[in-house]
């Protein structure tokens, strides 16, 4: 736990999540905080339930999909399944931004990067065109897209996977959040970009003192990145603590042979 009091604070969470066809206990009962300014790791497989647990922060449900919720989210001090949906349109995004996995189905292939920026500043801050275009190419530069006043009128095509991500954690922290939730956000990258993005989002935590929410199921990308993890598994958190102590001595059998799973060459990058 961190000494500071936590931005958000999460207890006994459930999820139910309906489709047409089916009813699904995707989250079971999960209590977890984040403090200001920590970077907290959520590692599990696929389909253990960390996308759920993210989107429920916002009060999303999953793509095709309704969602009932239970438990208590008291974010900044707000009950999070208490509020309007009017007060959560305003809070998602501004307080709690996200960014997803495919950055290309997240972006409009058919609006240059710029105009999709600039849109989301002149909603959600009341920016001029002209005022959201100049913080546009400012943040497009703070996420390491070179050249961005003349980037920002290209397509989403004409970005590598990489450099399309840089655009998408540019459209998170373009409203200055509170708590960033990155939900496998280097999973569609190759190696070095993945450490490239990861960086820049350690970076940027810190400059403008965020919290993050790093999801992965890759023990290997939390490495060096996390102050404290969550082991996920089949809708609970089966272990926690901090990431040197899991790392050094699982207690769980799960979480070891998610530890097992990780090359060496990545444990060995601990504290990159
Ligand atoms: N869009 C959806 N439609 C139906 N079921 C879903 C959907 N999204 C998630 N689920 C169910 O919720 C469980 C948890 O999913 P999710 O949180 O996406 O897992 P992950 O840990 O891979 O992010 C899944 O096993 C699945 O049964
Ligand atoms: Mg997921």
């Amino acid at each position: 736990m961190s000494a500071a009091k936590p931005i958000l604070s999460v207890r006994d969470l459930t999820a139910r999540v309906e489709t047409r066809r089916e009813t699904i206990q995707a989250v079971r009962g999960i209590s977890f905080d984040i403090g200001a300014n920590e970077a907290v790791g959520f590692v599990g497989e696929s389909g253990c339930g960390k996308s759920v647990t993210a989107k429920a922060l916002m009060r999303l449900a999953p793509e095709g999909a309704s969602i009932s919720l239970g438990g208590r989210i008291d974010f900044q001090g707000q009950d999070i399944l208490s509020l309007s949906e009017k007060t959560m349109r305003d809070l998602r995004g501004r307080r709690i931004a996200m960014v997803f996995q495919d950055p290309m189905t997240s972006l409009n292939p058919v609006m240059t990067i710029g105009a999709q920026i600039d849109d989301i500043l002149c909603r959600h801050l009341g920016l001029s065109r002209r005022a959201a275009r100049a913080r546009s190419v400012e943040l497009l530069g703070l996420v390491g897209i070179p050249d961005p006043a003349r980037r920002a009128d290209d397509y989403p095509h004409q970005f590598s996977g990489g450099m399309r991500q840089r655009v998408l954690i540019a459209i998170a922290i373009s409203c200055d959040p509170d708590l960033l939730i990155a939900d496998e956000p280097t999973t569609a990258l190759d190696v070095t970009v993945q450490a490239q993005i990861l960086r820049l989002l350690l970076r940027l935590k810190d400059e403008r003192g965020m919290a993050l929410m790093l999801i992965t199921h890759d023990f290997g990308v939390v490495a060096g990145m996390v102050d404290r993890v969550n082991v996920m598994y089949r809708g609970e958190i089966v272990e926690a603590g901090a990431i040197d102590d899991v790392f050094a001595s699982p207690r769980h059998d799960y979480t070891r042979a998610l530890l097992d799973a990780v090359p060496r060459l990545d444990r060995a990058g601990l504290g990159r």
